[in-house]
């Protein structure tokens, strides 16, 4: 009886110290998650990073989302209009970035109204997000 209680306590310990990180990461990436699920149900196919890494270099006249956030999400981007500096876009380099629905949708509205002209599809925001999580 002891041993097997002892081996509860071990486990639960156990637990407790694995998901202490598992937590930390699950809590800045619940909003996008949820976000991500959201879209899926509207997608034609699943999300790929491949995807959203050709749609953040893809031009159109001459725009692309690097012309302010720069091909590499990990450094620090220029507003193309304004000068302004903006925050790298990586979570791993910047844990503030895609933590809040409302923002996300508002910029990829915004942005891709700026970049393509047009509103980004449930897809290309799916693909996207899926590959800047995990940038
Ligand atoms: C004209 C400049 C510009 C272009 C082009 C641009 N962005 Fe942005 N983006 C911004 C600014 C400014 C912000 C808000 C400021 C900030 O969050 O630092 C932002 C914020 C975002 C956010 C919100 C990040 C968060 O933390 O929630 C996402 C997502 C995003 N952009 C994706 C894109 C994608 C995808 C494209 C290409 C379709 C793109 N952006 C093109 C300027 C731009």
């Amino acid at each position: 009886m002891n041993k097997l209680l002892a081996t509860v306590r071990l486990r639960l310990t156990l637990a407790l110290f694995l998901c202490i990180p598992c937590g930390a990461y699950s809590d800045v990436n619940h909003q996008v998650q949820q976000l991500m699920e959201e879209l899926r149900s509207e997608a034609a196919r699943p999300f790929t990073a491949q995807a959203g890494l050709e749609l953040w270099q893809r031009e159109s006249d001459g725009r692309s989302c690097a012309s302010c956030h720069t091909a590499d999400p990990d450094v620090e981007g220029r507003h193309e209009k304004t000068g302004k500096l903006i925050e790298p876009m990586s979570p791993s380099v910047n844990p503030d970035r895609l933590t809040e629905i409302k923002k996300i949708n508002k910029w990829l509205l915004r942005n891709c109204k700026w970049t393509f002209g047009r509103e980004c599809t449930a897809q290309e925001k799916g693909d996207v997000l899926l590959w800047l999580t995990q940038q």
